[in-house]
């Protein structure tokens, strides 16, 4: 079922129970008061007459009260205390004189009198009766009735509006709640129809902008989901396209080469100088394919990360005795500046991959006698470590991106300084896989600085 039908079915059914206790409250009520009402003004005018009766019964008053009676709405009847009748004002019939016939105790009769037919709903008449003395003594009864047909009236025509009234509230409230289980359910529906196409691998759902709910918060969730799986598709798409770029051109050179390297007629030195490219090339193809699968491995958290206490000091030392031939012969400046006894926890394999793409990068992008300073501190129980160079600097555009797979600022220079922009994304990866973070600070044509903070 809908969730919409199931929600209108709810609120109906719980309209519909309010309504039903609360008329039936409304009715009791109302039928009870207006009954009373009738009990008590019939009571009231039975106890005048006594009043009257009892300062004067003579024929002339008699006579009187019986007209009275005969003109107004109720009636009245006096018997004496045997029950003779003395008074009337309507004719006596069956109904009346059964009424009569009920015994009345003095004992339990006030002064106020009492009623004795009470049931407006099956007999013709409510009566009430009230003694009335005379000389101190008891001298008989007066009995009041009125006709129930127009209370039985009274009561048909309030029922029938009661019924009207509750149909009416009923059909409004009915639509109001079409209405509002639509209003309710429709942001559920839309996001419903958002994850279908979500399942179905389209993730250019839309939705509308987010009321200040939980409803809200549930679409503006769908929404990040949808924009960011949307983002993960076109970073796929982007990083098969580069690495099958990647792939092409040194495939395309070995291809070639080995073609023309199976000619017969060629010299031997042609040959080896052929094959020696095939096997640069290959060897491309084959450095590529390692640093993807040291990324796929660190996606998927396969990666393990051994962490010992290291003397940094020593550990940079050993790196930079490593590299600096490289820097000499490329006419930089190499200098190394590291507090000693400054330990950290790291894995020493992966930390110095880490360091050796950093510094390899300063040496590929750094000119002729500029300098490139390898630095760490130690500043609020973390550690930086940055490698500060005065190369050829990245564009604040390309900034953030650099860490990206394949990503490379200046794709002809960098093929030709032999990188695939994969080193930054393994760095990025490691170092996060530490615990710390990495920075970058560049200012074109002055140099790049990266900084990384590992917590101690
Ligand atoms: N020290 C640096 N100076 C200038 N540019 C740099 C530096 N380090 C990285 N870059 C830029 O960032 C890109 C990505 O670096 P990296 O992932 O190491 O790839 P690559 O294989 O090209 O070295 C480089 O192609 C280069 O454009
Ligand atoms: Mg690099």
């Amino acid at each position: 079922m809908k969730i919409s039908i199931k929600l209108g079915l709810w609120f109906s059914l719980c309209i519909l129970l309010i309504e039903i206790v609360s008329m039936t409250f409304l009715h009791r009520n109302l039928v009870h008061s207006r009954v009373h009402q009738e009990y008590d003004s019939l009571l009231e005018k039975g106890n005048s007459q006594r009043d009257i009766l009892e300062i004067n019964s003579d024929p002339h008053t008699l006579s009187h009260i019986s007209l009275m009676g005969s003109h107004s709405d109720t009636q009245v009847v006096v018997t004496n205390t045997k029950g003779e009748i003395i008074l009337t004002s309507i004719e006596i019939n069956s109904n009346i004189k059964d009424i009569l016939n009920i015994p009345i105790s003095n004992s339990n009769l006030s002064r106020n009198g009492k009623i004795i037919q009470d049931d407006w709903k099956n007999e013709q008449y409510i009566a009430t009766v009230t003694a009335f003395k005379k000389d101190g003594k008891n001298f008989g009864y007066v009995y009041m009735f009125k006709n129930t047909f127009d209370v039985q009236k009274l009561i048909s025509q309030l029922n029938k509006h009661i019924f009207i009234a509750s149909l009416l509230i009923l059909f409004t409230i009915l639509i109001f709640i079409f209405f509002l289980s639509k209003a309710l359910t429709k942001p559920l529906i839309t996001m419903k129809e958002a994850t279908k196409k979500l399942s179905k691998g389209d993730f250019s759902v839309t939705l509308p902008k987010p009321s200040n709910d939980e409803l809200g918060e549930l679409s503006h969730s769908i929404q990040t989901l949808a924009n960011d799986l949307n983002y993960l598709k076109q970073e796929r798409n982007e990083f098969l396209a580069s690495i099958s770029h990647e792939l092409r051109t040194p495939l395309t050179y070995i291809n070639g080469y080995a073609d023309i390297a199976r000619r017969n007629n060629l010299d031997e030195t042609d040959r080896v100088q052929y094959l020696d490219i095939i096997k640069e090339e290959s060897q491309r193809v084959s450095s590529l394919v390692k640093e993807l699968f040291d990324l796929a491995k660190l996606d998927q958290n396969r990666f393990s990360i051994n962490k010992e206490k290291v003397n940094f000091s020593k550990f940079a030392q050993s790196i930079y005795d490593r590299v600096l031939p490289a820097f000499t012969n490329k006419g930089i400046k190499l200098i190394l500046n590291c507090p000693e006894n400054l330990f950290v926890e790291i894995d020493p394999i992966r930390f110095e991959q880490v360091l050796i793409n950093l510094i390899d990068n300063s040496l590929k992008y750094s000119k002729e006698s500029s300098t490139t300073s390898i630095r760490a501190v130690e500043e609020n129980g973390k550690v930086q470590i940055s490698i500060i160079d005065q190369g050829i600097g990245i564009p604040q555009n390309d900034l953030p991106r650099i860490f990206d797979r394949l990503y490379r600022v200046d794709k002809s220079r960098s093929r030709a300084t032999g990188g695939f922009g994969l080193g930054l994304a393994i760095v990025r990866q490691l170092i996060e896989a530490h615990g710390g973070e990495i920075t970058v600070k560049s200012l074109i044509g002055e140099g790049t600085s990266f900084t990384i903070t590992l917590p101690r």
